[in-house]
């Protein structure tokens, strides 16, 4: 097969068309067959659920080309189990979990000549999504709904890819305790807008979320988890029940451990104790790990010893191991790869 001309060394995280999506319609209380269609458009209600009171839920994976050639994603059943949560929080119908795989597996397929190469630095994203979509006038969810799969080629999602990054401290809270946090609803999105575009006009990255109750402890960014590493070398990353359990985040705490021998623990982190670790990074599908080389708070900074110019040893380790799982250049645990050709 032969690949698109792209310049693939070049790519953003931006939104290319690709040649096929998949769509599935729910309807009188059942999904149809689904299938593949090449129209990118979408047609609803001007009262659909999505416009009027945001009932959508989303996932974002990746497709990688691996050293041998095959093309193959990322543990898809953990993204499909996650949707069938966010979409049961947001009183939307269950797309099921294998179901979710091969609608994945077909776009993908579809898609293999939008797959960047091995050793491009480029990877395939892929955003699986559904919104309600017959008209909602009173607050109350849809009864009809949309699930579709896109897939669009990506570079690094923070320009200069491996380079160390520069958050703040937000003012903005992103989630609730007892909202929606823990799921990938566009709500959450929707309310981290005005924050992202604040931060970066204030020459920051990204931002940091603390707990909104005490504004005491370590959340998340608006697109990843935190990954600290103690000054004795233990991996950390923060606990709690508003936040996105990150496929990319457990994975990395099993790599720590079963590949790393490394100790690692999920607790509590509290911003205080920030200053005290060695590294920091921000993980997730589109962030990969991404170094934090400085956090500010309101003025004061927290400059990480391994610096603004490389990401620091434990860090790199994490994120060789990793992808190179991704790319098929270290054996995977069972079932972490889908290969789909
Ligand atoms: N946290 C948020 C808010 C995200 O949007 C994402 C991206 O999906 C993550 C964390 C990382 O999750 P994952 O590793 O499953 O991509
Ligand atoms: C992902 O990592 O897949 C995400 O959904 C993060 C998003 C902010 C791009």
């Amino acid at each position: 097969m032969e690949k698109k001309d792209i310049d693939w060394g070049n790519l953003g995280f931006g939104y290319v068309k690709t040649d096929y999506r998949y769509v599935s319609n729910y309807k009188n209380g059942a999904w149809d067959e689904g299938g593949l269609t090449t129209d990118d458009t979408v047609t609803i209600s001007e009262c659909a659920g999505v416009l009027q009171y945001a009932q959508t839920v989303f996932e974002g994976m990746k497709a990688y080309t691996t050293e041998d050639g095959r093309i193959v994603t990322f543990r898809p059943d953990l993204n499909g189990e996650r949707m069938e949560h966010s979409a049961a929080r947001l009183e939307m119908p269950v797309f099921p979990k294998d179901r979710f795989v091969d609608a994945v597996v077909q776009t993908i397929k579809a898609n293999a000549a939008y797959v960047p190469p091995y050793g491009s630095g480029a990877t395939l994203y892929v955003r699986p999504y559904m919104f309600g979509s017959d008209a909602v006038i009173g607050v109350k969810p849809a009864n009809e709904y949309q699930f579709r799969v896109f897939t669009t080629p990506v570079g690094p999602y923070f320009k200069g890819g491996a380079k160390p990054i520069t958050i703040r401290v937000s003012d903005f809270d992103r989630a609730a305790p007892n909202g929606t946090g823990h799921i990938k609803a566009g709500l959450n999105y929707a309310m981290s807008l005005h924050a992202i575009v604040d931060a970066h006009k204030n020459g920051f990255d990204e931002n940091m979320y603390l707990d909104s109750k005490t504004r005491t402890k370590v959340e998340e960014t608006g697109g990843a988890n935190f990954l600290f590493v103690t000054k004795d070398g233990k991996v950390v990353t923060p606990k709690s029940d508003s936040i996105l359990p990150s496929i990319t985040r457990r994975s990395l705490i099993y790599v720590a451990k079963e590949y790393l021998g490394l100790e690692a623990e999920e607790r509590e982190v509290y911003f205080d104790e920030v200053k005290d670790f060695a590294e920091c990074g921000l993980c997730g599908t589109a962030a990969v790990i991404s170094p934090v080389g400085k956090i500010v708070d309101h003025g004061k900074e927290i400059c990480f010893p391994s610096g603004m110019n490389e990401m620091g040893p434990i860090t790199k380790k994490l994120y060789e191991t990793l992808t190179g799982i991704q790319m098929g250049r270290i054996q995977a645990p069972e079932g972490w790869l889908k290969v789909i050709e």
